[in-house]
């Protein structure tokens, strides 16, 4: 039997899956790591926990599964876009990595407008300049951190520096690199255009391969730690949601999926490059060559929950913990019966700025309409509310572009929620599919491994045969007429607080 390995490098943890040439998943490990916040609107984390957490989860798969060394063929990895890894001429690491949600490089972006017009950035990078995208941050470090940049040699994305310690490769695959912002978009190539209006050595940069090609054999002795051979392939692999799309089976046009982790997005893909006017929703290289998606959601989706179930719900963690129960089954049932609106409270979830539908990195997060019959349970219901209100402009923005979209699966820990899926469902008017692969990213890493190591033909035909739908969750028609009404009114909150969250973000002092 041969195998492959997906290995997902998120936010709050690192997953990896081992699949047979089946696609049956034989064994799975998870290990998590932290997230550091030194100011408002700043997110860091140590790359060397990411190489730690890839290491041990690839040696306990290989363990668990009882595959055979060598019958292991390659890895293929996704990772959180946008974060800036910067190596030394030693390729030691210089700093912590600014991650996607990373808010600090406001000022870089009103830099790179006067370096170059918007319309020049969205003709060769099909975005606008973000805050949270890598250009903005190696501008940041280059202006506050000089003797740390002149130390730099190299500059990677997170997973790109996972597969540099497996392989000892400088790579970068252009799904993940679209999020840089250094990357003509549509010819699938670094732009020079770019690099030198931002004075970026295009040295600092590894050499870019489509999500499927392979790039290097592991290290021996990264094999020796691993558990396996030094032929064991590592693909290039793809960012999370280009990962995703394959995990969910999303390689056609008319097809979409939701993902709801750490952040949430509206994906679609795209066979024919498609310039998104305006910016509201992101546009990048697929990991199926030749193909482009659209993405666009809140940066807080499950960080919301995660923010208030660590600082609100300690009562019903130690709940869940006495009846031996998942906390988010708690939630699920409590949250079940709290009407439509929950009871008239809106939340507004952008705990970490905004870029899509609108590009406000200093917005933030609100809870209003709060009332003193508000629990808990209202809060919960309203985040998950907030998430796809929110989601629901992205998809909207689609429907405006002219995407007409058939087919809408979804994938992350948020989808296992009944509720959250009865609200998404409602609020895109649409009904929502499940799958038997819950693994998303993991499984689309896999899938690109076993079509780089020559076990599947390619990307769509693996996607044919092994992703298969579990549940559809139909909307409803009574809930949905309910939702546009609180849906109006979450779009005309966002819009009456701007001017006030713009000049609490910059109050002096
Ligand atoms: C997408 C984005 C997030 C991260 C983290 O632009 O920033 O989805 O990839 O998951």
């Amino acid at each position: 039997m041969r195998y492959v390995i997906g290995v997902d490098l998120g936010t709050s943890a690192t997953k990896t899956i081992l699949v047979d040439e089946n696609g049956v998943i034989r064994a799975s490990a998870s290990e998590s790591y932290p997230m550091y916040q030194p100011e408002n609107g700043w997110a860091e984390q140590d790359p060397q926990d990411w190489k730690n957490a890839a290491v041990h989860t690839i040696q306990k798969v290989v363990k668990d599964s009882g595959a055979a060394s060598e019958e292991v063929k390659g890895i293929g990895l996704s990772g959180q876009m946008h974060g800036l890894v910067m190596l030394d001429a030693r390729n030691r690491l210089l700093r912590n990595s600014i991650i996607w949600c990373d808010q600090r490089a406001q000022a870089q972006v009103k830099e790179m407008l006067q370096i170059l017009p918007e319309e020049k950035w969205m003709e060769i990078t099909a975005n606008p300049p973000l805050a949270g995208w890598t250009a903005a941050k190696i501008l940041w470090v280059k202006e506050n951190e000089p003797e740390l940049y002149e130390k730099c040699r190299h500059i990677m994305l997170p997973k790109d520096y996972v597969r540099y310690s497996l392989t000892g490769k400088y790579a970068a695959d252009v799904s993940d690199a679209s999020g840089m912002q250094l990357l003509d978009v549509k010819h699938r190539i670094w732009s020079d255009e770019v690099l030198s209006a931002l004075d970026i050595k295009r040295s600092l940069l590894g050499e870019l391969y489509e999500s499927q090609e392979v790039v290097g054999t592991l290290l021996p002795e990264m094999a020796e730690i691993c558990g396996l051979t030094e032929d064991t392939v590592v693909v290039a692999g793809a960012s999370d949601n280009a990962c995703a799309a394959v995990g969910t089976g999303i390689v056609k046009d008319g097809q979409a999926f939701t993902s709801v982790g750490t952040s949430a997005i509206v994906y679609t893909h795209l066979s024919e490059y498609k310039a998104i006017p305006g910016g509201g929703l992101h546009l990048c290289c697929c990991a199926v060559p030749g193909c482009w998606h659209t993405m666009g959601g809140p940066q807080s989706a499950g960080l919301s929950v995660e923010w208030f179930r660590e600082k609100f719900c300690q009562d019903l963690m130690q709940r869940a913990k006495e009846e031996g129960r998942n906390f988010f089954d708690l939630v699920n049932e409590m949250t079940a019966n709290i009407p439509v609106g929950s009871d008239r409270l809106i939340y507004l979830p952008f705990l970490m700025g905004e870029r899509t539908p609108h590009m406000n990195p200093w917005y933030r997060g609100g809870l209003i309409g709060l009332n003193v019959v508000h629990g808990q349970a209202h809060i919960l219901r309203a985040i998950m509310e907030g998430v796809a209100y929110c989601l629901a402009d992205c998809n909207n923005m689609l429907k405006d572009q002219g995407v007409d979209v058939n087919l809408m699966r979804v994938c992350g820990g948020g989808s296992r929620s009944p509720v959250w899926r009865e609200i998404m469902a409602s609020l895109f008017e649409c009904s929502i599919h499940t799958l038997r692969q819950e693994e998303g990213p993991a499984y689309g890493a896999a899938i690109l491994a076993g079509v780089g190591t020559g076990i599947y033909p390619s990307v769509q035909e693996a996607c044919e045969r092994f992703i298969e739908e579990k549940s559809v969750t139909e909307y409803d028609c009574k809930k949905a007429k309910q939702y546009k009404k609180y849906h109006e009114i979450y779009d005309r909150i966002y819009e009456s607080l701007q001017s006030g969250l713009y000049d609490l973000y910059h109050i002096d002092g």
